[in-house]
């Protein structure tokens, strides 16, 4: 089984740099394809209040027969629970959901800057969810520049990561400059922009120059620029495809033309103008 390689956060705590993503698995289904992952090898996943999956991946963990410390947990705070005490009760209730004593990391999933609860009041939250040492670290999602610079100049505890979207066609190469600068991991959500990518003839073409599939050249571009990446498939060949990326490299060149490809493509909604809220 490959080794895949461990990035270690700000405060010293390692994730490995692949894992598996559950959004869109149904609950009925996840149980199933997280312990496949585990059984191919990944020791990482990435789940969300917002999925409305965490029981099973709980489940999973608990089937596939590994400790608990081998599997690194991520979830995240969903939108509708911004307030001090529904950012605790909602971190409560996730641990009961998955069955877990503690989390690996917990992330603010959205920043949501148009709602009437500011998010530094949901970070300021989040850094008593950390003390109380049930999240081994903390992060935020979809947050952008200007949202971070907020929470260093108002909060205590500096973000771990930021899971935000990227992929060939957003390669977001500005924002994760100033995460490194700032000590904060990047992490690549939708990394091969859910298929979107891997028709195009740029991609089909250095995958065909190095013998490997599209969604595995994709991949290896996320982690040869530092990235961390959880792919998500509820189909095994996929699965296992997904993690054989640490057999073969790209070379500057290819990784070059693969970020040629930016063009600032969302697939997903811009933070700025999201404020959604689950009813
Ligand atoms: N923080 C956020 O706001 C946020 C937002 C979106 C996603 N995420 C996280 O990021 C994870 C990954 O993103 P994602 O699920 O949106 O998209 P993705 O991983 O970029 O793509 C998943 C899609 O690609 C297909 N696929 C997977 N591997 C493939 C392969 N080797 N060849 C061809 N098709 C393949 C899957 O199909 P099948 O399943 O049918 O095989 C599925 O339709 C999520 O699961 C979630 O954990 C976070």
């Amino acid at each position: 089984m490959a080794t895949v390689p461990t990035i270690t956060l700000n405060n010293g705590v390692e994730i490995p740099q692949l894992g598996f993503g559950v959004f869109q698995i149904k609950p009925e289904e996840t149980r199933e394809a997280t312990l496949a992952a585990l059984e191919v090898g990944y020791r990482h996943i990435d789940t969300a209040e917002m999925y409305g999956n965490e029981k099973e991946v709980g489940q999973a963990v608990r089937d596939s027969g590994l400790d608990r410390g081998e599997v690194f947990v991520t979830s995240k705070l969903n939108n509708g629970f911004h307030a001090r005490d529904a950012a605790l009760r909602a971190f409560d209730q996730s641990l009961i959901d998955l069955g877990f004593d503690h989390l690996d990391l917990f992330l603010v999933h959205w920043p949501l800057p148009g709602i009437d609860v500011d998010y530094v009041e949901t970070w300021k939250a989040m850094e008593e969810i950390y003390r109380s040492g049930r999240a081994k670290a903390i992060g935020v999602s979809n947050f952008k520049e200007h949202h971070l610079r907020r929470l260093f100049g108002e909060t205590e505890i500096r973000p771990a990561v930021n899971q935000v979207e990227i992929h060939p066609y957003l390669a977001q190469d500005e924002l994760r400059a100033f995460d490194a600068e700032h000590q904060i991991a990047t992490e690549a959500w939708s990394p091969i922009a859910q298929g979107k990518v891997l028709d195009d003839p740029a991609i089909v073409r250095v995958a065909e120059r190095v013998g490997r599939t599209p969604a595995q050249v994709t991949l290896r571009w996320h982690i040869q620029r530092g990235d961390i990446v959880f792919p998500k498939s509820v189909t095994r060949s996929r699965v296992e495809e997904n993690f054989a990326l640490f057999d073969f490299e790209l070379s500057e060149g290819d990784l070059r033309e693969i970020t040629a490809l930016d063009h600032n493509e969302r697939t997903g909604p811009d933070p700025d103008a999201f404020n959604y809220i689950p009813g």
